[in-house]
């Protein structure tokens, strides 16, 4: 396996991936988001870049089971039926429904990584499952959607824990990078806690809202097995499990 590591979704737009898998990592939030979603049961996520694209795929729909859900500056767009924090996520939320998904990094991301062969969605609480349903790949692209076009450290540490599970899985068959060196570094050093990304941008930003709770929740690890892939256009269980 050959894998690359980008740490923002722009370093990321304009790559030649259709012989690649991708895994997008946003941590906080829209991967945790979507990993919850479907955990919650949702029948399925539509990732869209603008707001204005979300309100008419989700009329298109139908607003009777279609929910529109995502932020701008971390909080809920007004007019949307829920935000972009996981824990608004329930069986009694979402639990059947489409949801079309509008965010500043995380959708933008999946969006940018559409000419891929597969495209898989990746967070703390799913990597093990990630890992192993990507294992197979002979080209990774691993694709951190950042934060405002910078660097973010819990998506760069998310991505060296992943290529760490893969180092396991494949020894000396795991081909990396600079970047993908950089982020498997970067993992070793680290002690996965609540605490460790306390001083993070994107968790500043969500104290800042009332939202830090968001970012303990976000980092538990291997809390659920399930792999979110978007298909044309479409984010289900890669198992085709659950709703
Ligand atoms: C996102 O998830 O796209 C953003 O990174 C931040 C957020 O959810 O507030």
């Amino acid at each position: 396996m050959k894998a690359i590591v980008f740490f923002t979704l722009q370093e990321a737009e304009g790559a030649v991936l259709q012989d690649h898998t991708a895994v997008v990592i946003d941590v906080l939030r829209a991967s945790s988001t979507i990993v919850a979603a479907l955990a919650a049961g949702a029948q399925s996520i539509y990732p869209v870049v603008s707001t204005e694209e979300a309100i008419k795929l989700a009329t298109l729909l139908g607003r009777e089971d279609a929910l529109l859900a995502g932020e701008r500056r971390g909080l809920k767009v007004e007019g949307f039926d829920l935000g972009n924090s996981p824990r608004e996520f329930t069986p009694e939320t979402v639990g059947g429904k489409r949801v079309v998904m509008s965010t500043t990094n995380g959708t933008r991301a999946l969006v940018s990584v559409a000419g891929a062969e597969r495209i898989l969605v990746a967070s703390f609480l799913n990597l093990s499952a990630v890992a192993v349903a990507c294992a197979g790949a002979e080209r990774l692209a691993v694709v951190c959607a950042g934060r405002e076009g910078r660097f973010s450290i819990e998506d760069a540490v998310c991505a060296g824990m992943l290529l760490g599970r893969l180092k396991e899985r494949l020894g000396g068959a795991l081909e990396v990078e600079d970047a993908g060196r950089a982020a498997l570094a970067l993992a070793e050093a680290l002690v996965l806690d609540d605490a460790l990304f306390e001083d993070a941008a994107a968790a500043r930003a969500l104290a800042k809202i009332d939202m830090l709770d968001d970012v303990s929740w976000c980092v538990r690890l291997d809390v659920e097995e399930l792999v979110p892939e978007l298909k044309e256009r479409i984010i289900q269980r890669a198992d085709g499990g659950g709703a």
